[in-house]
């Protein structure tokens, strides 16, 4: 499967210097209410604390990351400083604004995927904010979301009514059958006293097609006092070994991780015989207009396609050898999902 991305990545650089909206690649968006932990899961994903968190709305823009597995480290302060700035800068000057940032990552302990971190859904506008803030945010994400090529990520926090999730809320309007929206259960360490989330995350309380994943991330404190990453994960999995043995091996960062990348191949798969058929047809009407034009012009879109073709048959191979290892259902939130 990791052999396969870098064919994605290369594919959609290409793509990009003939044009972004000739085709579009899938890419994983994050939604949910503010606060309810969407950088935190993003940050455990991409295994570095880099991204603005805390309360308020710290995450103002839409921050594309692009994660590119590497075998060499790169100075991580560096990137957290950047993100910092950007993030002051955009706040002192501009409040919200949808026009995204991209960010290129490339680190050993990433995998191959393109993620992205949206504002919180808000409610109430504070401070300076304007009085439309709920509806400007709602419209920056729904126009992240509806693309149907994103995968939608909605975190709700357990300690929070299910029902009343504003993520699910968006994710169900612009994806009402379910088949790109996972949803992810933060915050399970912080549920009262005698309760818990075994019912919601069996999906027996809203049934989520393609998956329920409780996950713990690291606290305030716990950020405060600099904890790791790795002890987060760590203590993460032993929380939930102690308190939803049965589902251990089917929740938390790790298993979201894996879970995102298997979803994107499969979204990835579901594109390929449209892609080809648009570079074909593309390529057909750029020769003719060429042609038209009556010089002769070197032939760039046969690149393209082979690229395209190369993707296909490296994909078939791998799912071939990759068959016998994968399940071909598994059951997951309640739902059955076919890989
Ligand atoms: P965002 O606004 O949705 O991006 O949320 P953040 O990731 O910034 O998290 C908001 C606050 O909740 C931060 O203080 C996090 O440390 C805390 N937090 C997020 N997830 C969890 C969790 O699973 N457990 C605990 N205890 N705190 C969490
Ligand atoms: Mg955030
Ligand atoms: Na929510």
């Amino acid at each position: 499967m990791e052999t396969l991305i870098p064919t994605i990545n290369r594919l959609q650089e290409v793509f990009l210097t003939v044009g972004a909206e000739v085709v579009q690649l899938p890419q994983i968006v994050v939604v949910g209410s503010q606060s309810s932990g969407k950088s935190s899961v993003l940050e455990s994903l991409v295994g570095r604390d880099f991204l603005p968190r805390g309360s308020g709305i710290v995450t103002r823009r839409p921050l594309v990351l692009q994660l590119v597995h590497v075998t060499n480290d790169v100075t991580w302060w560096c990137l957290k400083y950047a993100v910092f700035l950007l993030d002051s800068c955009i706040f002192l000057f501009q409040g919200i604004s949808p026009e995204p940032i991209y960010l290129k990552i490339f680190s050993p302990k990433v995998l191959n995927l393109t993620l992205v971190d949206l504002p919180g859904i808000t409610k109430v506008p504070v401070g300076d904010q304007p009085e439309d803030i709920e509806a400007q945010v709602q419209e920056m994400i729904l126009s992240f979301i509806s693309n149907p090529n994103s995968l939608i990520l909605a975190v709700s926090p357990a300690n929070s009514d299910l029902a009343t999730s504003d993520a699910l809320k968006l994710a169900r309007e612009v994806d009402p059958d379910g088949r790109r929206t996972l949803l992810v259960v933060s915050k399970l360490d912080l549920m009262d006293a005698g309760t818990d989330a075994l019912e919601v995350l069996l999906g027996r309380v809203i049934p989520v097609r393609l998956g329920i994943i409780g996950v713990v991330n690291r606290s305030q404190h716990d950020i405060n006092t600099q904890k790791s990453l790795e002890d987060s994960t760590r203590d993460e999995q032993a929380f939930l070994q102690r308190h939803y043995p049965s589902l251990a091996s089917r929740a938390g960062s790790r298993y979201l991780a894996k879970t995102l990348s298997r979803l994107l191949m499969h979204h990835i798969r579901d594109c390929l015989p449209e892609l080809k058929t648009r570079v074909t047809v593309l390529s057909a009407q750029y020769q003719a207009r060429l042609h038209s034009y009556g010089q002769p012009v070197e032939d760039h879109s046969a690149t393209l396609l082979q690229i395209v073709t190369k993707f296909a048959s490296d994909y078939c191979n791998t799912i071939e050898g990759t068959a016998r290892h994968i399940q071909t259902s598994e059951l997951c939130g309640g739902a059955r999902i076919c890989y």
